[in-house]
């Protein structure tokens, strides 16, 4: 009995002492949808675009996107130059706004446009690196086929491994520390 109680309090202690850590790693419903992450803004802020655009085409409405990766994850690159498994991030798309309140030129961020997801996580993804897209109040969402362009512009034409730390100013220099920086990404070049 005594024996039981113990390894009751031991279970206890272990899921207060994981509770920070795994937080935030990615829930998936039993189709194997992603679960929307909630608490992605306070996770690590990794840079903003605006108007950022792969097609030559002139685009339409101009856009602000806000990156975000776990902490537990940047942490672990800072220390390796590599992004562990389970590591997630999130792209949140913004509509700009330009005249409101005090402001004259320029652009602010406003409502949430979409969300996109990108997961590397080797035991669930064939290809290692999944791909999912949320409306902007979507629940779940299911991986994107491979074909569909994410992860063969992901693979084609991110800095490091499968990310655009070419974008990232303070993970630039930590990626090029540990030799893992791929320089020729950042040439101008096409998308396709
Ligand atoms: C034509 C190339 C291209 C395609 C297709 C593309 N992306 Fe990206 N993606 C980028 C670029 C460039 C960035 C960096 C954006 C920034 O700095 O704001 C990025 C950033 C991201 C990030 C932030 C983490 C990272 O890898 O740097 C996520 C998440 C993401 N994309 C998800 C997706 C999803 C999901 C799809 C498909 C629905 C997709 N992307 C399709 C080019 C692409």
């Amino acid at each position: 009995m005594k024996r039981i109680l113990l390894a009751v309090v031991v279970f206890a202690l272990c899921l207060v002492g994981a509770g920070p850590v795994d937080s935030s790693k990615m829930q998936y419903d039993e189709k194997g949808n992603l679960l929307r992450p909630a608490d992605y803004r306070d996770w690590m802020f990794l840079s903003a675009g605006f108007g950022m655009n792969y097609s030559p085409e002139p685009g339409s409405h101009e856009m602000f996107t806000n990156v975000f990766v776990q902490r537990w994850a940047y942490q672990q690159f800072l220390k390796s130059g590599k992004w562990p498994e389970q590591t997630a991030f999130v792209i949140d798309e913004r509509d700009a706004e330009s005249k409101g309140s005090i402001n004259k030129k320029g652009h602010y961020q406003t409502d949430l446009m979409g969300l996109a997801v990108e997961v590397k996580d080797s035991a669930r993804n064939p290809d290692k690196w999944a791909y999912y897209a949320f409306d902007a109040n979507g629940k779940t969402a299911g991986a994107m086929p491979k074909g569909n362009g994410c992860w063969s512009c992901h693979d084609e034409h991110a800095a490091v491994e499968h990310t655009f730390v070419q974008f990232y100013p303070t993970l630039k220099p930590v990626a090029k520390k540990f030799g893992v920086y791929n320089e020729a990404r950042e040439k101008v070049q096409d998308a396709k």
